[in-house]
């Protein structure tokens, strides 16, 4: 395993071609994107797609989201792109947004990645690394966020596992996550399109340009669509007490805006002037910090359930999930 740094706004050509050529050899390259790092693989290769099961410990259940470099690469992964979704991709792409359409019969994306789903999970990056490291490579790249399974997703190459970083070919350390939350995923596969996962494009975003949305309730629904939707998962090692007005000493303190603790042990502030997208930027490299066995749990204060909050949220609840 080898690690580079890399420009995030002039990529290095040299560096990118090498990754390209790992991950023509059937490799695996753990590169940023502007939502959070992930692990690169091609994706029509089954047994690059395999590995990366493998490497993040993931259930062969779970479907894997598939970057593309342009929206133009679409016609030939899916059956088709109804009108109103053009215009979506048209504001959205690049950029954190992740579609689920059905794919066409000749895609070559391998059936591994889709874990036998007729559908697939597509997204233009921003980031300039993710994005030429696209063009460089010419084709259709797997890329689950990469950490191991269940575990938080890391925002700096720093943040990568040990044991996930000993099963990748290269690490492309491009510095820290623009946006440092998950893409949002929305399933246009049904009459009405439904959010499967809440991420950096907020709800309130997608209704004002497609009209009615409708949102995977996790309580009413047995059956998994979709493995970000498990419920316990972004897991921290120390419990999490969330809408904590107040911290015990024993506890470290995620404060939000001026809703503050000081009786904590620690106390780190995910946004003092209660901006939204500065908390969605700092949770998972808080959570980081705080998840240290000398704190017994980490508090949470109250964070509001609306645009970016609903995915802060659903991060802090689905890692406040008993195992
Ligand atoms: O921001 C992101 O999307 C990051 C960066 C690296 O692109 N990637 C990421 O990948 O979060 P992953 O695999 O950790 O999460 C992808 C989400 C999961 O919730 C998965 O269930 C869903 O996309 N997904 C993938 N393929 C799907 C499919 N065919 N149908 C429904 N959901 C799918
Ligand atoms: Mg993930």
């Amino acid at each position: 395993m080898e690690i580079l740094s890399i420009d995030p706004v002039q990529p290095d050509k040299a560096i990118l071609s090498k990754a390209t050529e790992i991950i023509r050899d059937g490799g695996l390259v753990a590169f940023p994107t502007e939502t959070v790092y992930g692990i690169a693989a091609d994706a029509t290769n089954p047994s690059a797609i395999k590995r990366i099961y493998e490497a993040k410990g993931r259930n062969k259940s779970k479907p894997i989201l598939v970057l593309i470099s342009h929206m133009d690469d679409l016609s030939c992964l899916v059956q088709y792109v109804p009108k109103r979704v053009e215009r979506l991709m048209d504001a959205c792409w690049p950029g954190p947004l992740t579609l689920v359409l059905p794919r066409a019969s000749d895609c070559n994306v391998s059936r591994i990645a889709c874990a036998g789903l007729e559908t697939l999970a597509l997204r233009v990056p921003e980031n300039p690394a993710a994005q030429d490291l696209l063009t460089t490579f010419s084709g259709p790249i797997a890329a689950p966020s990469a950490n191991i399974s269940g575990s938080v997703s890391p925002t700096r190459a720093d943040h990568i596992s040990d044991s996930l970083l000993d099963k990748t070919d290269l690490i492309l350390d491009g510095g820290p996550c623009k946006i440092g939350l998950e893409s949002t995923v929305l399933d246009l596969t049904l009459d009405q399109p439904r959010i499967l996962r809440h991420g950096a494009i907020p709800l309130e975003n997608l209704i004002e340009k497609l009209g009615d949305i409708k949102e995977y309730n996790h309580s009413s629904n047995t059956e998994i669509k979709s493995p970000g939707l498990l419920r316990r998962h972004y897991a921290t090692n120390q419990p999490l007490r969330l809408n904590a007005i107040t911290a015990q000493p024993n506890e470290a303190y995620l404060a939000f805006g001026n809703c503050t603790s000081k009786n904590a042990a620690i106390v780190r502030n995910l946004s003092e002037t209660g901006d939204l997208s500065e908390a969605a930027n700092k949770l998972f490299l808080l959570l980081r910090e705080l998840d240290m066995p000398k704190y017994e749990s980490i508090a949470v204060a109250p964070i509001p359930n609306e645009g970016l909050g609903r995915a802060i949220n659903d991060r802090l609840e689905r890692a406040a999930v008993k195992s």
